[in-house]
This record gives structure tokens, C-alpha cells and sequence, in this order.
């Protein structure tokens, strides 16, 4: 059954029906009648590829003054051209433009609009072009502008990690392996590790964005064209590096759609992962970290709850965005060249993927700027779990120039007899420690202490508090 609601949208703001072009397609001459309703509602787009409007007033506006410069149409013809799109461009902005689903999609409702209001002239503009390219074109300009956004949304969130790392570079925490306490490692250690992982997918889209920036416009329909056009010039205009070298590959080309894809699904993956962490020291077991009433929520029954749902969702939204990667994979991977009707479907998991990253990315920088670290819990809970028994076969080896299969060895039977007697390391006596190795001295204290492991970790890329200063400092600068 037709789902009335998806298109109320389109048919409320819309439908003029005294509109002299309401239902008058573009193929008129060689049709007879419109479209049967089903047929209707299976292409019409126009609910949907409205979004781009602006791209493609844009990319109307370079293709007419480059037909005008080439003498493919006249000067006053594109005078009119360009003033009717200025006009069509209030009208939306301001919410006053009719769309209709009679006409389509988004192309042939401004190019509607435009003869309605300028005649005749507005019938040239699509000389040398075809929806094919136009379409290709706004929705380059469209990943291109969103991937602009996201990589400030992106340099956002890293710059509040860094101020958070740089805040906290000597605040011991627990480091997990396994989810089972480890060593101690600091929280702005921590905090950075994700730095390094958001820079990594901001290189990423960077990447995708310079393959991206090619005009297909021009390549038409899927040959190119008779007509004298400069395609080097429309791709100026409209901020591409060049044309696209091959009509066919430009009018059937999505890649940069997926690339866009897959590098915001690795990025939502690395957002999911920190959503988890922050998931679980907000939990009662753990009480690492707390969020305040800003990035929570109550629960209706138990007052006691404070849950964090803002890190909930953005885990959960991952789901969309790697559907998104996986739907337009699914619709490319059959089809033939050139341009097919299944390429509609590229745009609407783009855009629910560009909403569902775009609140992820802002959600996880608030709560990073909201978090407080509870630096004791913190401190107790990597003093547990005997964090600190690397730090003892170490001292082993470095000390008694033990080889480090021996050290480990008598490092688990410490570990052994604290648990025994449901004590930390810390808490044995030496002569207890002497039982099992008679050449440990009292200098073993200061080594099995939190602070003293973090502090010794110095080796490059390591989690001792002065390289950390030093790596968050070196971030905020590069973040400026
Ligand atoms: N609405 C179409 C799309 O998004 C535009 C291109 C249509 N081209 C065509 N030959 N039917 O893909």
C-alpha cells in the first residue's frame, strides 16, 4: 500500500492546481498521457531531493552563463535565467515555492517555476545538459558542502577531547584490556586515543572530498553534447577542481556518495566506541565519570536513575549509517552504464546518515565538555585488580637483570599469594614478597604505586603524564 503520509509533505505545501504546467511533463511530445498514480508515486522524488534545491539553482545558473558565453543563447535570455533563479530561490528560502509531485522531481519543478515566470527563455536552459548530469552534479555540490560541516564538527570535538586531555594528563584511570583492569593508564591518555582516531577520519573525508571534486555537468544524458560548451568553465564556477573526464563514468558515477559513506561509518564506529565507554563509567559499578542533568536523562519510575541517553543513541544511530554504506552499495552493484532510475535511491540514506553524524558528532563534544572525571574512584579502582604487577616483573628485570619469562613467573605467584590473603600487592610485607623472591628490597613500594607506573611509562606514544601534556598541547595548537 502507498503510504499517503510520505507524501503529504509534497502534496500540502504544494500541488497548485492552476498551475498552467501541473501535469505536463517534460517528454509531452512524445507522451500522450501522464503517469498512471502508482507509477506516480513510485517516481516522484520531489519530497525528498527538495533538499538540494540550492545546489541546483546553482549549477543552473553556471550552465547558463557558460551557454551564454559560448553563444549558445543569447545574453538577455540568460539575464532572465539568472534573475527568474534568484526569484525561485527567495521563494523557497521563504517557504512560498509550490512543489509539485505532478512534476517529478526537484529539477523540473524550478525549471517549471522558471518558465512560468520568465516563458520562453526558461526553455533554453536545458540545452546541452540532462537531468542525468544536473542530478550528479547537485548531489557533488550537496556530499561536498556536508562534508565541509562535518569536518568542522569533527576539528570540534577533537579540540574539546584535547582541552580535556590537557586538563586531566595526570589523572590516573584504570586501562582495560578485555574489559579487565590492566594498567594504569592517565584519562588524557585516554582521551587522546580517540584524537588520534577522529583525525584519522577527518583525513578520510578529506580524502573522498578531493576525488569528489570533478564537475560532471556537461557529460548530458551520457555522450556529451554537439554544442560548443566549456565544461572547464562550469567547473570553475561552481568550486570543482575540473570536469569529469568521461560522460559516461559522470552521469553513472556514485563513488563519491559511498566514499562519503564509508568514511562517516568508520567515524560513527569510532563515536559508537566512546558512546560504550562513556556508557560504562557513567554505571553504577564503575562511577568514573559523571554527566550532569545536561546530557541525561530520569526515568519516570526509578528517581534514582540518571541515564545516558545522548551516548545511548549515538551508538545506536550507527545502525543508520552503516545501513546507508550498505543500501547504496546494494542499489550500485548491478547496474549497468550509464544512468538508470535506481540511482534515485542514492539520496535519501545520505541524507538520514548526514542527519543522524551531524547530532552524533555535536552530542559527543557536549558531553566530552560536560563529563566530570571522579578522579578518586578513578585513582582507587587502578590501584585494584593488581594494575601495577607489570610494573613489579619490570622491576625485576631492570633490577635484578631477571630475564622476563622468570619475572612474570614470580610476579603471578605475588599476585597469587595478595589474592589469597584478599589483599593488594601493596599490602604484603616484604618478608612476605621475600618468600617468593629473596632479592626484593623495600624499593618495591614506591615501584607498585598507580602514580609511579603512569609516570614510568615514558617510552613514545606511552601513557606517562608528561607525554601527554605534551601531545594535548601539540593538538590544541594544530587545532587552532
Ligand atoms: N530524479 C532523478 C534522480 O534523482 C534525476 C535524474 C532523472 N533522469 C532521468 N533520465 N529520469 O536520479
Amino acid at each position: 500500500m502507498i503510504d499517503r503520509l510520505e507524501c503529504k509533505e509534497c502534496l500540502d505545501v504544494t500541488d497548485k492546481d492552476n498551475s498552467p504546467l501541473k501535469g505536463q511533463l517534460q517528454w509531452g511530445g512524445r507522451f500522450g498521457a501522464g503517469p498512471g498514480a502508482v507509477m506516480q508515486a513510485i517516481n516522484v522524488s520531489i519530497s525528498f531531493d527538495r533538499k538540494l534545491w540550492a545546489e541546483d539553482i546553482a549549477g543552473s545558473q553556471a550552465h547558463a552563463a557558460m551557454l551564454a558565453k559560448q553563444g549558445i543563447i543569447s545574453p538577455e535570455d540568460q539575464a532572465a535565467i539568472a534573475r527568474g533563479l534568484e526569484e525561485i530561490a527567495i521563494e523557497i528560502e521563504d517557504g512560498r515555492f509550490g512543489f509539485s509531485d505532478a512534476l517529478e522531481d526537484i529539477h523540473t519543478n524550478i525549471e517549471a517555476r522558471l518558465t512560468e515566470r520568465i516563458g520562453e527563455a526558461a526553455r533554453r536552459l536545458h540545452t546541452a545538459r540532462s537531468r542525468n548530469d544536473q542530478v550528479a552534479t547537485d548531489f557533488r555540490l550537496y556530499v561536498r558542502g556536508e562534508i565541509d560541516g562535518i569536518l568542522a564538527q569533527v576539528k570540534d570535538l577533537m579540540r574539546a577531547l584535547a582541552e580535556r586531555a590537557a586538563e586531566h594528563a595526570g589523572t590516573v584511570m584504570p586501562g582495560f584490556t578485555h574489559l579487565q583492569t590492566a594498567q594504569p593508564v592517565t584519562f588524557g591518555h585516554h582521551l587522546l586515543a580517540y584524537v588520534e582516531m577522529l583525525n584519522r577520519d577527518s583525513g578520510r573525508l578529506e580524502d573522498a572530498r578531493k576525488r569528489l571534486n570533478e564537475c560532471p555537468l556537461g557529460a548530458a544524458a551520457l555522450a556529451g553534447t554537439s554544442f560548443p560548451i566549456d565544461r572547464f568553465a562550469t567547473a570553475a564556477a561552481l568550486g570543482f577542481d575540473r570536469p569529469t573526464a568521461n560522460s559516461l563514468d559522470s552521469v553513472s558515477d556514485r563513488d563519491f556518495a559511498l566514499e562519503f559513506l564509508a568514511a562517516i561509518s568508520i567515524m560513527a564506529m569510532h563515536l559508537s566506541r566512546f558512546a560504550e565507554e562513556i556508557i560504562i563509567w557513567c554505571s553504577s559499578p564503575y562511577r568514573l565519570i559523571t554527566l550532569s542533568d545536561a546530557f541525561t536523562t530520569g526515568s519516570s519510575i526509578m528517581p534514582q536513575k540518571r541515564n545516558p541517553d545522548a551516548a545511548e543513541l549515538t551508538k545506536a544511530k550507527t545502525g543508520r549509517i552503516f545501513g546507508a554504506l550498505m543500501g547504496l552499495l546494494t542499489v550500485m552493484k548491478g547496474l549497468p552504464l550509464a544512468y538508470a532510475k535506481d540511482m534515485q535511491e542514492d539520496k535519501e540514506p545520505v541524507f538520514d546518515a548526514v542527519a543522524a553524524i551531524t547530532l552524533c558528532l555535536p552530542a559527543t563534544a557536549g558531553m566530552v565538555r560536560d563529563m566530570k572525571a571522579n578522579t578518586e574512584r578513578m585513582a582507587a579502582l587502578a590501584s585494584s585488580g593488581f594494575a601495577t604487577a607489570t610494573d613489579l616483573a619490570d622491576w625485576l628485570v631492570r633490577v635484578l637483570k631477571m630475564p622476563f619469562r622468570d619475572a612474570h613467573h614470580v610476579t603471578g605467584r605475588v599476585v597469587r599469594l595478595a589474592e589469597e590473603r584478599g589483599v593488594d600487592m601493596s599490602s604484603l610485607s616484604l618478608a612476605d614478597m621475600q618468600s617468593i623472591e629473596p632479592r626484593i628490597t623495600a624499593e618495591i613500594f614506591a615501584v607498585l604505586t598507580v602514580e609511579a607506573s603512569v609516570t614510568s611509562r615514558t617510552s613514545y606514544g606511552g601513557t606517562a603524564p608528561a607525554n601527554v601534556a605534551k601531545a594535548a598541547s601539540g593538538w590544541l595548537e594544530t587545532l587552532q
